[in-house]
Order: structure tokens, then C-alpha cells, then sequence
């Protein structure tokens, strides 16, 4: 079994392979997805969202996230974690910026972090790259600009947004990223944007041309369902099995069903 290392990840776009990335925020998700050959697990700030029951991904705190990228690093025998910058954890200066990256190495067992932005973060790609901190770059929709945004809207429709999105993409390509995803943007933005770097491009709502893709583990599972994205192909129900479990357990306390004596003590 050969370790995913980011070079590797790098070499998967030059030979035309697709890269597989899902989100894991623990120990017994990651171990299976790790099992399950996926290349990359990304330790995303959507636990927020799809753990904790936050409506946006802001609240997240990095040492919430470090406690995530422990419990999947650990489980990970395989595949290259990548831990989620939050929310002002990489906004108020390079210095920072590198102090909570290298959290995520140190503490996290990461072998690499994510941050939202183009060019208005090259700065701190440059410096965490330079430092030996591999960084997944992540343009388009980027969930952490919520507000700016006006809600979860599709980005680079028009000529001007699209121009910016590919200049972005080349910014934080030239600052040392070693891939980039790119969230919610049109088919052929991110076909073009794909074409036009050579870092692979990881996408989610940005159709079937990019270099790999990710999806949020609890959409793919059907265990997150407050909405439902149009990009989100759902590989399981697992809130109908889990429930089911559930009530098969209660109905069998309360008939007494549940414990026969073969299943306790002598
Ligand atoms: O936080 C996250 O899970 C992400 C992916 C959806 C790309 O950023």
C-alpha cells in the first residue's frame, strides 16, 4: 500500500489519474475511507455545518479543527489529510498564518492545509509553502465569504468574475499551492481553469472536468439533509437505516425484547 504524498497527488494530474477526496471529521468515518482507497481526506471546516449544527461554516475555532484532524490522522494509513483553515485563522497576519498552519502538522498529524481565496491570500500560500507547509488552495464559492457573497451562490458566471476566478487560479499556482479545489463555478470555467495550470484542480459544483473531486461525507452518506445541493449525489440513505436501527432497539426495550439472556451474564 503506497502512502498518497502530495508530490504523488501532483503526479496523479501529469499521468491524467483522478484524484478522490471526501471530508472525515473522525476516527471511525476516516479509517473506513482510508479503507476504501479515497486519495485524500480533507478534514473540512463543514463539520460546523454537518457535526456541530451551525448554520455556516464561521463559528468552527481551530482548536476544534486540530481535535478533528487528530482523530483522522490517526485513522489514515493511506491517504494524504489535509486540515481546513477556519475562519480567521489565516486572515489577521503571515505570522499567524503560519503559527495555526503548523498547528494542524504538528498537533493535527496533517500533512497539509486548505484555505479559502485567490489572489488576496498569495501572501500566505507563499509563506507556508516556503516553510514546507503544502497548501490546497480553494477559489469559486467559498463558503467562509458567505456574507460577502449574499448566500451559497454559484460564482464566475459573468466575463469579469470568470477572468478574476482564472487569474486566481494562476495567482495561487505561481505561490506555491499544490492543488486547488474550485467550489461552485460553471462547467467550463472550471474545465478552462483546469486546462490552464498545471497544480490538479479538485472540484465540488464545478462539473466533470477537473482533475479530482470532492464531496462532503454526510451529503454523499444521506446523513446530512437539511438541503440538498445539486451537485450532491447521494451513495447512501443512511438517516433511513440509522433510524430504523433506532426504533428496532426501542421497540425491543420496551417489549422486552432486548436483553435475552443469552446476551447477558452468568
Ligand atoms: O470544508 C469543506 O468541507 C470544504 C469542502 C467542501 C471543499 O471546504
Amino acid at each position: 500500500m503506497d502512502k498518497i504524498t502530495v508530490p504523488r497527488i501532483r503526479e496523479k494530474k501529469e499521468n491524467g489519474e483522478k484524484i478522490t477526496v471526501l471530508t472525515a471529521y473522525d476516527f471511525p468515518f476516516a479509517k473506513l475511507i482510508d479503507e476504501a482507497g479515497i486519495d485524500i481526506l480533507l478534514v473540512g471546516d463543514t463539520v460546523g455545518i454537518v457535526v456541530q449544527g451551525e448554520e455556516s461554516t464561521l463559528p468552527v475555532t481551530l482548536d476544534q479543527m486540530i481535535y478533528h484532524a487528530r482523530m483522522v490522522s490517526r485513522a489514515a494509513k493511506r491517504a494524504l489529510v489535509v486540515g481546513d483553515m477556519p475562519f480567521l485563522s489565516y486572515q489577521a497576519s503571515i505570522e499567524e498564518t503560519i503559527r495555526n498552519a503548523g498547528r494542524f502538522l504538528k498537533e493535527g498529524g496533517a500533512a497539509a492545509v486548505k484555505l479559502e481565496g485567490g489572489a488576496r491570500v498569495a501572501d500566505r500560500i507563499e509563506m507556508l509553502a516556503r516553510h514546507d507547509i503544502p497548501v490546497m488552495a480553494h477559489i469559486g464559492l467559498t463558503p467562509q465569504s458567505v456574507h460577502r457573497m449574499g448566500g451559497y451562490k454559484v460564482q464566475g458566471r459573468g466575463t469579469s468574475q470568470a477572468k478574476q476566478l482564472l487569474a486566481d487560479a494562476k495567482t495561487v499556482e505561481s505561490a506555491g499551492a499544490f492543488s486547488l479545489v474550485l467550489e461552485g463555478i460553471p462547467i467550463s470555467l472550471a474545465k478552462k481553469i483546469t486546462q490552464s495550470i498545471k497544480i490538479p484542480t479538485i472540484g465540488i459544483g464545478a462539473g466533470p472536468y477537473c482533475d479530482g473531486q470532492v464531496l462532503v461525507l454526510h451529503d454523499l452518506l444521506g446523513l446530512f439533509t437539511r438541503f440538498h445541493p445539486k451537485f450532491v449525489r447521494r451513495y447512501a440513505d443512511l438517516t433511513a437505516t440509522i433510524t430504523e436501527a433506532v426504533r428496532r432497539y426501542k421497540s425491543d426495550v420496551e417489549s422486552g425484547k432486548f436483553p435475552t439472556e443469552e446476551e447477558g451474564y452468568e
